[in-house]
């Protein structure tokens, strides 16, 4: 589905990420793991063509989409759930999501998918007609996803969804995560927490990054048995 092969990405003069590769198949979760500033979120914005890639290739399906803008890229199928929630304040719940359905184009069928997200986001229901900027920070971290979900993607790239939520959202969260994954949605996640993405599914896989480079690879048991060294690049005992 996703192939990124190599990609060197810079702010200006600042060179973030380092020959990055990955690899995202259909139906797959795949976590996107390392400390503070190690080049998480630009990989994500790399990807959608928001901080282009200077070396490198990305492609969706075969399709190179390197250098594409970010509205073709949405166009092509990802959807980018950036971790500043970015939901409009002076719109309700209902016109927040009427505007993800736009990028799906002119046949969307409203309740359909209006149903649909009620499945993942029960409490967006009772808020239809709430404006935008009186949800809490868990409500607009609803808000944001099933936003990028009514676009219909072929992936969903989600930057830490969690942070700075209260332990029950969280669990609502990762709910509502693991419901995609088992609804064959195709993830791309990007997380700070090791043990709670890890579980997330049996047949997942992760990548560490470390200051802009991939240290690490592999699947829950591939990692679990190379210990020492998700320890010593992410910092934390697991
Ligand atoms: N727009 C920008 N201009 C210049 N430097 C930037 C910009 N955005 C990010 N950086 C720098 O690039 C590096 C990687 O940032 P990035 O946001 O990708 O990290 P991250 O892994 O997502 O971190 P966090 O876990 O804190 O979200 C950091 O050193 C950051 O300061
Ligand atoms: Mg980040």
């Amino acid at each position: 589905m996703l192939t990124v092969e190599s990609i060197h990405t810079y702010y200006g003069t600042s060179h973030i990420l380092h020959n990055v590769s990955l690899e995202v198949r259909d139906g797959e979760i795949v976590v996107l793991l390392g400390r503070n500033g190690v080049g998480k979120s630009t990989t994500l914005k790399s990807i959608m063509g928001i901080a282009p890639c200077k070396i490198g290739k990305i492609s969706l399906n075969g399709e190179d989409i390197t250098r594409l803008t970010p509205d073709k890229i949405a166009r092509r199928g990802i959807s980018f759930i950036p971790e500043d929630r970015r939901i409009i304040p002076n719109l309700t719940v209902l016109e927040n999501l009427k505007l993800g359905m736009l990028i799906h184009g002119k046949n969307v069928n409203m309740s359909e998918t209006l149903e649909m997200v009620f499945l993942y986001f029960p409490k967006l229901k009772e808020r239809l007609n709430q404006m935008g900027e009186s949800l809490s920070g868990g409500e607009q971290q609803m808000l944001t996803t099933a936003r990028g979900l009514v676009a219909n993607p072929q992936l969903m790239m989600i930057d830490e969804p969690t942070e700075g939520l209260a332990p029950l959202i969280v669990e609502e969260i990762w709910g509502m995560l693991k419901k995609l994954h088992q609804n064959k949605v195709t993830i791309l996640l990007v997380e700070q927490n090791y043990e709670m993405s890890l579980n997330l599914s049996k047949n997942l896989r992760a990548y560490i990054l470390e200051k802009g480079h991939i240290r690490l690879c592999g699947t829950r048991e591939e990692l679990h048995a190379r210990q020492e060294e998700v320890e010593k690049y992410l910092g934390v005992k697991v």
